[in-house]
């Protein structure tokens, strides 16, 4: 028995608020549209049940007022509608109780003396009549506003306009702009985080009224990084990498309909929001992950793209950072050494060089003074050998290399493997093999590689694209992208 009454009995009970409420609805309607027939027809007997109907119409405000109280402490509710929806009903109890007083009063007096003090009498009624009418106004529109604002709570703010022609909606829903910004992001999209601008913020927004410092259901507070990892009452909410496995995750993810279901009341999390949450978990919960990461799959990325609007391709290096601009005299010194130079734009300093001769080692160790300029460099058919490349490696800034028809091979391919910003790679006609390609597509930026008559086999190829679907391997005389083209002199 003990234990029963320990059981959310308060809240057991408090869930019969929302059935408890439509008595006073119905009664405090049904006493108003007694009185205006009775005035219609201008049949007196109409009143008389009318003290009857504002007991019961009183009754039922007082039980919901207390069972609402009860409801109220699950928590959860937004707090301003639900201090208007409190008082406006504690009103509507107090204001039938007294309006029901007042009627038993002036009506009950009548019929004590309806036989002795007949003239008198009515005029003491007539006059209650006329207020009789303004306090049914007052209480009906009391109940309408309590009723309204009770809706909101349960359903939400936008519920009783959902399916109204739009220029109701627009009328009713002035805080329309409000909601589309509910996430901003940095401009930069390679700053935009997964988790701190996205998943932190949906579960804020989803689940921060329960489970924030001052209510901490469950034990378990949400909106600070330490509290996720920490958990609840019953330990930890997430199982890095294996999101089935997450209580948090579960809890999201079961049957909507039953008890453990999170959030128990409220919006939802969405399916692209479940989504995202449970590749992040699976992931190991990368704080710091970006949404340009390479590792976020296509899907979701499409997601991020259409529900958030944001760009999800990271930005070339050349067009993130900025580098000095190289003087005159040194672009010179490389064009009388048989290199076309130039400048991305004139607002980007990066360069692009071709080698329109035959190179030697000396020419290609010149290239070094402009290094940190270099993005695309073009030396195919040039004659080079696997020995001249080792500079390479210090040309930091290389998103486009092509080395077509030269008889370099993986040796040379070696110098490569450290360029972080690498996006592009062309080495049709060369003698590199499946070792060279192997040792490439493991660099994280790099997206397509060129390798039409070579050595590389058909079968590697394509087990190396479906171990990184980000790279494309082209081993057929097939079109190159349009971009990569820029990089043939000539
Ligand atoms: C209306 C209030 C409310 C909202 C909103 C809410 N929760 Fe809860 N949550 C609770 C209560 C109450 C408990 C404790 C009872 C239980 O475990 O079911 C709880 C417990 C939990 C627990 C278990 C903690 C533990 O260790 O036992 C997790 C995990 C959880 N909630 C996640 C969420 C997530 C995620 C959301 C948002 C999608 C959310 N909750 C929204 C009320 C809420």
């Amino acid at each position: 028995m003990n234990l029963l009454l320990q059981a959310d009995s308060t809240l057991f009970l408090g869930r019969f608020h929302s059935l408890a409420v439509h008595l006073p609805i119905g009664f405090l309607v049904l006493a108003a549209i007694f009185y205006i027939i009775s005035r219609i027809t201008r049949n007196e007997s109409l009143l008389k049940p009318l003290p009857l109907i504002l007991f019961f119409g009183a009754l039922g405000a007082i039980a919901s007022v207390l069972l609402g109280w009860f409801l109220s402490d699950e928590g959860g509710y937004p707090e301003d509608t639900l201090f208007w929806h409190q008082w406006m009903g504690i009103s509507v109890a107090i204001f039938s109780s007294v309006s029901w007083l007042w009627v038993k009063g002036v009506f009950g007096k009548k019929k004590s003396n309806d036989t002795t003090q007949t003239s008198n009498q009515n005029h003491s009624i007539i006059a209650p009549k006329g207020s009789l009418g303004w306090v049914l106004v007052v209480l009906v529109l009391l109940v309408s506003i309590t009723g309204h604002l009770g809706g909101n709570l349960t359903h939400g703010e936008d519920y009783l306009f959902a399916y109204a022609p739009e220029f109701l909606q627009e009328l009713a829903s002035s805080n329309d702009s409000e909601k589309e910004s509910r996430f901003e992001f940095p401009t930069e999209p390679d700053s935009v985080l997964l988790f701190g601008h996205i998943l932190d913020q949906v579960l804020i927004q989803k689940c921060g009224s329960c489970h924030n410092e001052e209510t901490k259901k469950g034990g378990f507070l949400l909106t600070t990084h330490e509290g996720l990892l920490a958990g609840g009452e019953n330990g930890e909410v997430f199982q890095s990498g294996s999101p089935m496995s997450s209580e948090l995750f579960k809890r999201i993810s079961m049957d909507p309909s039953s008890r453990k279901f999170m959030p128990p009341k409220g919006p939802q999390m969405s399916y692209s929001e479940t989504m995202l949450l449970k590749f992040w978990i699976q992931e190991g919960m990368p704080f710091d992950m970006k949404v340009t990461d390479e590792r976020i799959p296509e899907e979701l990325k499409l997601i991020l793209q259409s529900e958030y609007k944001l760009v999800t391709e990271r930005k070339p290096i050349y067009e993130k950072v900025q580098v000095d601009p190289v003087s005159s005299e040194e672009l010179q010194k490389l064009r009388n050494l048989g290199f076309r130079v130039m400048p991305l734009s004139e607002e980007n300093n990066f360069l692009e060089v071709v080698a329109q001769d035959s190179m030697t080692a000396e020419k290609i160790n010149a290239l070094l003074s402009v290094k940190s300029q270099i993005t695309w460099l073009d030396l195919s058919n040039s004659g080079i050998k696997d020995e001249w490349l080792t500079p390479l490696s210090e040309f930091v800034m290389l998103t486009r290399l092509n080395l077509n028809d030269n008889s370099i091979s993986d040796l040379g391919l070696a110098q490569v493997q450290g360029l972080e910003y690498l996006e592009a790679i062309l080495l049709h006609s060369t003698q590199v093999s499946d070792v060279g390609i192997k040792m490439l597509s493991i660099q994280k930026n790099l997206q397509r590689i060129y390798v039409w008559n070579t050595k590389v086999t058909q079968e590697i190829g394509d087990s190396l694209q479906k171990e990184n679907t980000k790279l494309q391997i082209d081993l057929g005389i097939k079109e190159v992208k349009k971009e990569d083209k820029g990089l043939k002199s000539d």
